[in-house]
């Protein structure tokens, strides 16, 4: 069944000062999840929000929370954000050692979050295999993590549909794949007919004249993108392309 795409707009590229209201336009625009980046200056040269922050967040807003942690050692931390209302919370891969990833994913879900881990484009997808079959969300960073504005990495599509085919592997059907960077209307399809569902939007959202146009536009080329790749899938035995997506919450 064909099940819309997801728009997180990221507000690490919206206005602090009037950051209620940017919610309040996310809200209106149709966003499904609020993308959270946190960064450390330390995993990624950037210093961003913490957990006061998504603390706030959480009471301003129903949209559910989606945290992207880009920061070193998360396990130290992880409580801490756990505690703080995040619905979905990213750790990333290239930040845990060994039985780490484990441990990671295990305190996520008994905190009651939804685990996701994150790959930087370096990072190849067999390091995933541990844990894809019981993860929510795999978050493939289609730019160097730390910063809003980047321009696409040509080919992180390829590392979507490798993320599609391990999922449908293992079983996981449920599996949502979230791309983040440099989307916006001129790549969106690339990745949603690769089996993405969850587009993370900063400056096509909130450097566009008309943000809930832009997001409405990012939507619709994605999910005709996301229909024709499953049209051109579907055979005489049935569809087995990219999955609906099931929602956030
Ligand atoms: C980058 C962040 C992204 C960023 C996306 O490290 O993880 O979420 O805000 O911004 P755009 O959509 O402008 O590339
Ligand atoms: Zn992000």
């Amino acid at each position: 069944m064909f099940k819309p795409l997801q728009i997180a707009p990221s507000i690490l590229s919206a206005d602090f000062m009037h950051l209620a209201d940017d919610i309040a336009l996310m809200e209106r625009a149709g966003a499904a999840l609020v993308h959270v980046d946190v960064m450390d200056g330390h995993f990624v040269p950037n210093l961003t929000m913490g957990v006061p922050i998504i603390r706030q967040l959480r009471k301003a807003t129903d949209l559910p929370l989606d945290v992207h942690l880009m920061i070193e050692n998360p396990l130290r931390q992880l409580d801490w954000f756990l505690q703080a209302g995040c619905h979905v919370v990213t750790v990333h891969a290239e930040t845990l050692y060994g039985a780490e990833l484990d441990q990671a994913v295990d305190r996520i879900v008994e905190a009651g979050c939804l685990p996701a881990l994150a790959l930087r484009p370096r990072t190849p997808v067999e390091v995933l295999a541990p844990v894809i079959g019981r993860l929510h969300m795999v978050l493939v960073m289609s730019v160097e993590p730390g910063f809003s504005g980047q321009r696409y990495h040509e080919g992180s599509e390829l590392k979507v549909a490798a993320v599609a085919r391990m999922a449908r592997a293992v079983g996981n059907h449920d599996l949502l794949i979230e791309v983040d960077g440099g989307i916006g209307p001129a790549t969106v399809g690339l990745v949603a007919a690769a089996g993405a569902d969850v587009m993370v939007c900063g400056s096509a959202f909130f450097d566009a004249a008309d943000p809930a146009r832009a997001l409405a536009e990012v939507r619709e080329r994605g999910d005709a993108a996301r229909l024709a790749a499953l049209q051109g899938q579907e055979g005489p035995q049935g569809f087995s392309g990219p999955k609906g997506g099931a929602a956030c919450r």
